[in-house]
């Protein structure tokens, strides 16, 4: 066995089922070298790939005189193959090592930039390196779980997935974190340059691709130039948004509570050995119960102010705020009939027009807003009214007013933050830990 002339894929074994007990024939293995220490003729190397990490002894009396030069000399990072017999050791890390009767260096890495204990920022530089930490394919594993229990759970409803544009001209939620955009030159016509915005939401398309489709999802980049800067905001985030024609906004509460509780119990039947690694206390996960505690704003407003907040009707909740509401709890928690300021494309509550048709869902532990839904205006007239309130022009919403005027439903919809999901199922003190190239004002690189 020498490099390149290296076996095929489907002839090496993955670390985890070594580990698992399954291999107790002679087999390769390849990855990268997570630890190495030598001493005379033995050298201790440590092999990761993405299933788990594996001791490997190579003993200058079982390889080449080469090979084992080459196994003293590798620095952690270089990628290697190994050929041996899996052997129970209980000394070693995972109670399994490998004897090396052949050990290739692939490549040799240069002195790899990361040490122990090293600063946030520094992490942040060599992102492109630290994606290989075992913490980091823990959360992106426990990520991956999460897309794929939105897509099942909605794919199961009889949900259809659908893409909206990232380039729009219509705010969907206000002008103060919309990302503008050098579009093309409108010389012609204006002589000016022409500029478009970042979606922050795909929900004024998805109202219009409601009318043919009925119950329609997305999962996409939302973006939003937030000042805010928090544990929770990114400025490109993922957003997994769902519309549905003739929903009302309790309806789709419920449906909301089953998918928080697929997207939980997909993760603790995938992804235990990932929740470990991380620290997580999995009772915690494992004693989320449906249904959730709902209280209105109004209620939230009083409890909040006998916490010692001082907030007043039309206040909004930060960070603070839905720390001190949500730190005790077990299970998420709704807020609803928010004040009708909050939007204008929320239904204003008929019974009381004062407060709207919506929801907020908060995560516990102090995680806080996860979720932002309810149901939408949906005759023309209350419409243009709304979006006048609001201080907008009804004439830049020309053709999502227009879709008003064709046979207009009720209809509900909401937005689930991906990785504000993922952040607090992972138990994670920033949402910049569970997304491979976080951005936030500050960071486009790496
Ligand atoms: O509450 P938001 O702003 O609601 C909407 O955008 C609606 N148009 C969605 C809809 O009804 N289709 O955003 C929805 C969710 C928030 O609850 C939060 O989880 C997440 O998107 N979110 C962010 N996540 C990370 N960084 C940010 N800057 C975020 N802004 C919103
Ligand atoms: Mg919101």
């Amino acid at each position: 066995m020498s490099y390149p002339e290296f076996p095929n894929h489907d002839e090496f074994t993955q670390i985890g089922k070594v580990l698992a007990g399954e291999c107790e024939e002679e087999i390769s293995v390849r990855g990268w070298i997570y630890r190495t220490r030598s001493s005379g003729k033995l050298a201790f190397i440590v092999i990761r790939d993405s299933t788990g990490n594996i001791q490997t002894t190579v003993s200058k009396q079982n390889v080449s005189e080469n090979s084992f030069a080459d196994a003293r000399k590798a620095l952690i990072e270089s990628s290697v193959i190994v050929r041996g017999i899996p052997v129970k050791d209980e000394r070693a890390p995972g109670g399994w090592e490998i004897r090396a009767s052949e050990f290739v260096v692939v490549h040799f890495a240069d002195t790899f930039p990361i040490t122990k204990d090293q600063s946030d920022e520094h992490l942040l530089n060599n992102r492109h390196l630290w994606l290989r930490s075992q913490n980091m394919v823990a959360s992106l594993k426990i990520r991956s779980t999460v897309f794929k229990a939105f897509r099942d759970y909605w794919t199961d409803n009889d949900f259809t997935e659908i893409q909206s544009p990232s380039f729009t001209t219509s705010a969907c939620e206000g002008g103060s974190t919309l990302f503008n955009v050098y579009y093309d030159d409108d010389k012609e016509k204006t002589g000016q340059k022409f500029y478009a915005h970042l979606s922050q939401s795909w929900q004024l398309y998805a109202e219009a691709t409601m009318f043919g489709l009925e119950n329609i999802f997305t999962l996409a980049p939302s973006f939003r130039a937030e000042k805010s800067r928090t544990r929770r905001h990114l400025t490109e985030f993922w957003h997994a948004e769902v519309e549905s024609a003739w929903m009302h906004n309790h309806q789709m509460m419920e449906l909301e509570e089953g998918m928080i509780m697929h997207i939980i119990s997909s993760v603790l039947s995938s992804n235990r050995k990932e929740l470990e690694i991380l620290g997580r206390d999995i009772s915690i996960l494992e004693n989320i119960k449906a249904p959730f505690e709902r209280m209105t704003y109004e209620e939230v407003l009083d409890k909040l102010n006998s916490m010692g907040f001082d907030l007043s009707w039309g206040d909004d909740f930060g960070y603070k705020e839905e720390k001190a509401l949500t730190q005790e709890l077990k299970s998420p928690m709704y807020i609803t009939n928010f004040p009708r300021e909050k939007g204008f494309y929320h239904r204003p509550d008929p019974s009381d027009p004062k407060s709207l048709v919506c929801h907020d869902l908060l995560a516990p532990e102090g995680y806080g807003e996860i979720i932002g839904g309810g149901e939408r205006v949906w005759s023309p007239e209350e419409l243009v009214e709304r979006i006048r309130e609001e201080g907008l022009e009804p004439e830049s919403y020309g053709w999502y007013l227009d879709i008003r005027k064709f046979g207009s439903v009720p209809h509900s919809g909401f937005g689930l933050g991906i990785d504000r999901t993922v952040s607090w199922i992972c138990g994670s003190d920033h949402i910049k830990h569970v997304i491979p190239f976080p951005r936030t004002m500050r960071r486009t690189t790496p």
